[in-house]
């Protein structure tokens, strides 16, 4: 689509992918292939950071090695299904630091209703992650960067797992600077917000609560 937009095409990705939509695939799957799949994602997301290099001693000699360099990461969990999303991408950059935004969406409005948020200090001068599998509609997503950008953060990346066209539309409007990365873009939503043909209700495959 377009130039702010990175679809994972990667096998694994996609494979993984394939394996949690399936109507029959376990709460405990689920879970694992989530963790799994945001490694993925979390390594292609985080393909540009800037590197700089360090002297080390190896134990045959010295040398000049390449380490992570600029800005500290923010990792925001958009809750409660960006948790799942969030192990996964911890597990590949432990020292980031972590907030969360709580947000539910009203069945009814499909509006989003915050109830929490916790950022880490400085987020104006660290890279932010925004993490959440689903970008449906988007109102709840968009909701979730302008609250990030309130508390100072300029420069954000929106991971998701899934993405429909409507959700994709909604972000790049409301947020054209926000990089999202996603292993797919579904057909449309339904009359409910459910992604089509998408994986049902992450949060709920996730923690098993339906
Ligand atoms: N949230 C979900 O968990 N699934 C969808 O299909 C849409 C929003």
């Amino acid at each position: 689509m377009t130039h702010n937009l990175t679809i994972v095409d990667h096998p694994l990705v996609q494979h993984k992918l394939t394996l949690m939509r399936k109507v029959e695939t376990s709460t405990a799957e689920f879970r694992q292939l989530l963790r799994e799949i945001s490694q993925l994602l979390a390594f292609e997301i985080t393909r540009d950071l800037p590197m700089t290099e360090t002297e080390i001693q190896t134990p045959i000699q010295t040398m000049q090695a390449p380490v992570l360099d600029g800005k500290k990461l923010a990792l925001i969990s958009i809750l409660r299904a960006g948790n799942g999303l969030l192990d996964g991408v911890l597990d590949l950059i432990p020292s980031a630091r972590v907030g969360f935004v709580g947000l539910y969406r009203d069945e009814e409005t499909l509006k989003p209703v915050e109830y929490y948020f916790k950022a880490p200090s400085n987020l104006e001068n660290r890279r932010v992650i925004a993490v959440d599998p689903m970008l449906a509609t988007g109102n709840s997503s968009v909701a979730a960067i302008d609250k990030l950008k309130e508390a100072g953060a300029k420069d954000i990346d929106f991971l998701c797992l899934l993405a429909a066209p409507e959700g994709v539309a909604r972000m790049q409007e409301a947020h054209p600077d926000v990089r999202i990365v996603t292993a797919a873009v579904d057909e449309r939503l339904n009359e409910n917000g459910y992604i089509i043909p998408g994986l049902g209700d992450a949060g709920d495959r996730m923690f098993g609560t339906k």
